[in-house]
């Protein structure tokens, strides 16, 4: 048996690995699919498909993969998941999911950030849930024959070790309050840190980031929290920011701003090549510079035809419309950039293991094939290639004892934050983990860090892995990728390796380890 937390895009496709193998799992989630971040998703999955007649193939996806995150992520890996990226499609397209397809009914691909070629397939601008309905139908088959057993409104609590290895988990019933053991192999699938930056992120805010703080307390290794990537175009509102995919620049949008009252496309100006599609960190701090000097940044639309708004963009313009008084295919829309994706996260090998036996970790809670940067639509080829992989891997290791037993003594109840908990952590946080950085903004926020007072235990370990990210962006002594400091602005070789983080007795331990070399065996996984 074995026990997957979270049931979003990673969670449900490690499932229907399993259960395709006529392996048992359980899907253990705060939250029915229905409502996991990975809905969100809107641009597109990348995959060098060559339909459009471009010459691409895996090999270039694999080069601006590794260029993209300035050359941190596991080469062996970004192989795998690159090599894998056509037949991941394709098995997509095959349970349902509805792509745009070209006129000859080959999938479409559009034109993404930080690619020459179009490679992202794409479902309007809805792809993610377009690509969660298919999986969320394909698992219920498994589920009615037994293979998933689904529980719903269960948070993590912790895991069950024998000391050196995961042994199980332990879950809270949200609805009953009770507490259940369950025995078994654990995947963690529980998505990114977005409710430690509530406001300011474009990821459910329900995703508290809690989870992963306590695998955090529990000594499992995490890599490159420094890494957060800031989208460029989003839009504020209630709680959180809403994204406004890069697919509106890969269709055609492009950004400005109002220099002596004429609008000045500053990406074009600079970048000619790649323009408004240059990655995602390079734009966002173009436009921090850009908004720091002349104010407002705008997406203009305007140029956008009307055949390319009714069959690829229809739900963004709705959704555009919804939170402004204005029509994109008419006006400038007014941008800012949001914590989109945390390219760090728990440290796992090609294998999807992580430094606990017995655990493993797949999709955005993971670290492993963005490096510093993620190009846009590689996150949900990475969340269904790492649930794949971890699954296979894990599978291995499965065992036969599949116990749920309740549990009756008190526990701390590590997912409840006293009122205002989060805005505070998250105000330090983002004060020293801005687009742009440097030592005086990190130490100001370790020092308010150091006087935060936590109450409950879940503060507690959320404060600790806050520690962890400002503590990496300090000891990271360049810029690189998304970790930008203005008073090291250099990429250096030196710190071409990746910063790991472990709380061992009690104090927040930072390395810097190499990247694993690079050989031929990527997808040998
Ligand atoms: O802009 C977007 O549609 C986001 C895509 C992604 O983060 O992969």
């Amino acid at each position: 048996m074995i026990n997957i937390i979270g049931a979003g895009l990673a969670g449900l496709s490690a499932a229907l690995t399993l259960a395709e193998s006529g392996i048992r799992c359980r899907l253990i989630s705060a939250q029915h699919s229905e409502r996991a971040q990975s809905v969100l998703a809107e641009g597109g999955i990348n995959a060098a498909l060559d339909t459009m007649g471009e010459g691409d193939d895996t090999g270039l996806h694999f080069e601006e993969t590794m260029k993209g995150g300035v050359y941190l992520a596991d080469p062996n890996a970004v192989r795998a998941l690159t090599e894998n990226a056509p037949a991941v499609v394709r098995k997509l397209a095959d349970i349902g999911v509805p792509f745009n397809r070209n006129p000859d009914g080959s999938i479409m691909l559009r034109s993404f950030g930080g690619q020459k070629k179009k490679r992202t397939a794409f479902a309007q601008s809805s792809t993610g849930k377009m690509i969660m309905t298919a999986l969320i139908d394909e698992v219920r088959k498994y589920e009615a024959q037994g293979l998933v057993t689904r529980l719903p409104h269960h948070t993590f609590v912790r895991l069950m070790t024998n000391g050196t290895e995961c042994t199980g988990l332990r879950i809270r019933d949200t609805y009953t309050g009770k507490m259940y053991d369950l025995n078994g192999i654990v995947i963690a699938a529980f998505g990114g840190m977005n409710g430690m930056f509530p406001h300011i992120t474009t990821g459910t805010v329900t995703n508290s980031g809690t989870a992963a703080a306590v695998l955090f307390a529990q000594g499992v290794r995490f890599a490159n929290t420094e890494m957060i990537q800031y989208h460029p175009t989003t839009i504020g509102i209630p709680g959180k920011r809403c994204l406004i995919s890069e697919a509106a620049r890969g269709e055609g949008g492009r950004l400005l701003v109002m220099k002596k009252g004429y609008p000045w496309y500053f990406m074009e100006e600079k970048y000619p090549e790649l323009g408004n599609l240059m990655p995602r960190d390079i734009v966002s701090r173009e436009m921090f510079f850009a908004k720091r000097e002349y104010g407002t940044a705008y997406l203009d639309m305007t140029g956008v035809s009307g055949d390319v708004w009714k069959n690829k963009l229809s739900d963004l313009r709705e959704e555009i419309m919804h939170y402004f008084p204005l029509d994109p295919k008419k006006d400038f829309i007014p941008v800012e950039p949001g914590i989109h994706y945390f390219m760090g996260g728990i440290y796992v090998n090609i294998r999807h293991e992580t430094s606990m036996r017995g655990l493993y970790a797949a999709g955005e809670c993971a670290c492993q094939y963005h490096g510093a940067n993620r190009l846009g639509g590689n996150s949900l080829l990475g969340a269904v290639f790492g649930g794949m992989t971890a699954a296979k891997n894990a599978a291995a290791y499965a065992d036969s004892d599949s116990g749920m037993n309740e549990y009756r003594d008190d526990e701390p109840l590590i997912a409840e934050l006293p009122a205002g908990s989060d805005e505070r952590l998250g105000d330090i946080l983002a004060g020293g983990l801005g687009i742009v950085r440097n030592s005086v903004t990190i130490k100001s926020a370790l020092d308010r860090l150091d006087a935060l007072q936590c109450t409950v235990a879940a503060e507690k370990v959320r404060k600790e892995l806050g520690r962890a990210m400002l503590l990496s962006a300090l000891g990271r002594m360049e810029s690189r990728g998304a970790h930008y400091r203005e008073d090291c602005p250099e990429t250096l070789d030196e710190f071409a390796g990746v910063t790991v983080s472990q709380l061992a007795g009690g104090a927040v331990r930072i390395t810097f380890e190499d990247i694993p070399e690079r050989n031929d065996n990527g997808s040998n996984v």
